[in-house]
């Protein structure tokens, strides 16, 4: 599957996207071992969410989907998951494996997990290594993926820093503590999403957080509850990232997530010029949600922040097109993370926009993005969604015609990105 995209005017226009990926897949989770009924709406019904869903009615948790969006799971408790017959296969999802991992310690059962080839390549020992520590024991292949996790009856709570920012291993230790005697302390390097804290004191646990610790004790009963899953900022982005680089365009986005452990990419993109402001402030639960309204920009590069890496993860392939139809250049810093997500994403990037005509120098933690022309041409996403997604918005201010090939990855997390840009006035098949 490709994108062809055409160089584009984007028209004003009132937009909606898909559900938070994050807070679709910590619903589906919780609920299922909550006790009682949990409605989910605003679901993202993309293949990564999906993913985790087979895997909960894998392990005898009714789920019902009313339709894409309205999800209701009838809640098992803490202790009602059921051995699957077969290996979990979480497809793209790091995080259904990830935060899987942390349930499936704790049960008196083995499971699998295992996904594509993206997946089977990523990190995991950065799971295994606290798990077994609790007392869960895990077998991998030399650190990925296929896991085999042999739960242990209680786990064990530990006192943990992690060693890498990420709000995945952060949320698997944090799963695992609930089936843990005792506390379970987790100290974070850099402040990560805290979708998985929120939801749980919304679902009525205690979770304590100070001083980029965060604390949970064992053997709390989750109540079922009604979740609303606010639209995903990291989509979101997209969005912004095409209204910016736009001639003139004026474009509200509804409805969007902006817990202030994800609006890293509007403060990047404020400082670079961006006319990004947000309206309507609520919240759907514990989460603060507004209408995200952007006018098309004049860009300049400069150092981005690398304080704000953690809080804009996903979000850095669109940063690295915005950079490069910016005035001068911009230096990524502190972002080898971006080498183990989806894809290698620096280098994914750097090959991407040096096919559209810009210069890109990498370096093993960043890049120097140097501002220029996009010229069309043929790029490739290796497989990655943000990857695809964001070299298609490249296309919309290219100067020729800009094809970017193997998106079919665009569906883990954004289904109906091509109807939202053609929603806006650019021409994408
Ligand atoms: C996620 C956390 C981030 C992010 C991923 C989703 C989550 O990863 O990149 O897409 O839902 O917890 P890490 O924080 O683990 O790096």
């Amino acid at each position: 599957m490709q994108f062809t995209v055409q160089p584009s005017a984007i028209s004003d226009a009132t937009v909606a996207v898909p559900g938070d990926k994050s807070i679709s897949h910590r619903a589906l989770m919780l609920g299922a071992i909550a006790e009682g009924r949990t409605n989910i709406s605003g679901f993202l019904a993309g293949e990564d969410c999906q993913a985790t869903l087979m895997a909960m009615t894998s392990m005898g948790v009714d789920v019902e989907q009313t339709n894409s969006t309205e999800i209701v799971v009838q809640g098992v408790g803490l202790h009602g998951l059921s051995e699957p017959d077969n290996e979990l296969d979480l497809g793209n999802s790091g995080t259904a494996m990830r935060l899987l991992s942390g349930i499936l310690s704790g049960q008196s059962f083995t499971s699998v997990l295992t996904g594509d080839e993206s997946l089977t390549s990523r990190p995991m020992q950065r799971v295994i290594s606290p798990l077994r520590l609790m007392g869960a024991s895990i077998d991998s292949n030399d650190g990925r993926p296929p896991l085999t996790v042999n739960g242990k009856v209680p786990l064990t709570g530990i006192d943990y820093a992690l060693p890498v920012a990420s709000a995945q291993v952060k949320s698997a230790l944090l799963l695992a503590g609930l089936y843990a005697d005792g506390v379970t302390i987790i100290k974070e390097p850099a402040v990560t999403r805290d979708h998985t804290e929120r939801l749980l004191v919304a679902m009525g646990a205690k979770v304590e957080c100070a001083d980029s610790r965060i604390s949970i004790s064992g053997n709390q009963v989750l109540r079922g509850s009604d979740i609303r899953v606010p639209a995903d900022l990291s989509s979101a982005s997209f969005v912004i990232l095409a209204t910016l680089l736009a001639k003139q365009a004026d474009v509200l986005i509804k409805g969007v997530g902006v817990n202030p452990t994800r609006t890293g990419v509007i403060d990047i993109l404020q400082a670079m010029g961006g006319d990004i402001r947000m309206e309507n402030a609520r919240l759907y639960g514990e989460e603060p949600v507004a209408d995200i309204r952007v006018r098309s920009s004049t860009l300049h590069g400069g150092p981005v922040d690398a304080r704000l890496v953690s809080l804009a993860i996903d979000e850095f392939p669109a940063l690295f097109v915005a950079a490069a139809a910016a005035k001068g250049n911009t230096e990524f810093s502190g972002i080898a993370e971006l080498r183990v997500k989806e894809s290698d994403r620096i280098a994914a990037m750097a090959t991407g926009l040096r096919n559209l005509g810009i210069r890109v120098d990498e370096s093993d933690d960043g890049a120097v993005v140097h501002g220029g022309r996009f010229t069309g041409g043929i790029v490739d996403s290796q497989g990655d969604h943000r990857v695809a997604m964001s070299l298609a918005i490249a296309g919309t201010i290219a100067a020729d015609t800009v094809t970017v090939n193997d998106v079919a990855t665009v569906n883990t997390s954004f289904p109906g990105f091509t109807a939202c840009l053609a929603q806006l006035g650019v021409a994408i098949q």
